[in-house]
């Protein structure tokens, strides 16, 4: 099952204004084990299918000019789910990372991980490690794989660390400000989503960059992951550039 990606969507497409173009956009990307189960095949063929999803989303930014990308790729809930279902994602995750690991570098993408990534399996560990460090000068698209990720568990291990700066009298507590905090994160060297994209219509953010996505423009679509393609993403750049970003203020147009 390969998803080639739709030629006629190979460039920006024209009623989108490439100067308002989101810089950095993360996704949720959630139904795969829906999507499989319609079609009555395991679960775990909706996480391969998505991988293909993933694959051109990632050459889509690049093709269009999107130079950030965050994706969630496992929670810190996910370890709940059936070992057999965990176990094939680890698999996954590495034997894609060491297969499209040269692609990277040809197409000039950085990637990243967040997460807790040492209670990752040490193989996968290894793997992680090596594509940040083979990547990390390439500038077309920063590319990072939320994987063992949790918000909360982000913000505690930044918290833990700042107190133990305060104690070793390194900073002061009433120093701590917001961008103090920020460089706690795993995401520090990243700008902050300006649109979440979330599949297969759940509404909620399932503990993702909690603190990051203060200000982001949601958009949720019905469609599973594994049926997410370059119009889909067109749609969800139009609705985006259709939002009036407030921040707080009175808008514009009132
Ligand atoms: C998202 O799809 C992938 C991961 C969480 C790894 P799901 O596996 O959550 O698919 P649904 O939501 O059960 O359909
Ligand atoms: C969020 O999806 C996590 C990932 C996409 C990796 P879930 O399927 O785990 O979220 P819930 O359980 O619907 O909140
Ligand atoms: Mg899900």
């Amino acid at each position: 099952m390969i998803v080639k990606p739709s030629l006629s969507l190979k460039t920006l497409p024209p009623d989108l204004d490439r100067d308002r173009l989101p810089q950095h956009v993360a996704v949720i990307m959630d139904g795969n084990g829906r999507w499989a189960k319609r079609k009555g095949m395991p679960r775990i063929m909706g996480h391969q299918q998505g991988v293909n999803v993933l694959k051109d989303l990632l050459r889509c930014c690049k093709d269009w000019g999107i130079p950030a990308l965050t994706v969630y790729a496992f929670s810190t809930e996910n370890w709940g789910r059936p070992t057999q279902e965990v176990e094939f994602l680890m698999m996954l995750f590495e034997q894609v990372l060491r297969r499209e690991l040269a692609e990277m570098m040809t197409e000039n993408v950085r990637i990243r991980f967040v997460g807790n990534l040492a209670a990752l399996p040490e193989s996968l560990q290894g793997q992680i490690a090596q594509s940040m460090e083979d990547t990390r000068d390439n500038q077309d698209v920063a590319f990072t794989v939320a994987t063992n990720y949790g918000g909360r568990q982000e913000i505690l291990q930044a918290c833990r660390a700042i107190a133990q700066k305060v104690q070793a009298g390194e900073i002061e507590a009433e120093n701590i400000d917001e961008s103090v905090f920020e460089s706690h994160l795993y995401t520090h060297e990243l700008a902050n989503p300006d649109l979440l994209i979330r599949t297969s219509g759940e509404m909620r953010i399932s503990n993702f960059l909690l603190w990051q996505l203060a200000y982001a423009e949601i958009y949720v679509t019905q469609t599973p992951w594994p049926e997410f393609d370059r119009e889909e993403f067109h749609q969800a750049l139009i609705n985006y550039q259709n939002r009036e970003r407030r921040f707080g203020k009175v808008g514009k147009r009132l």
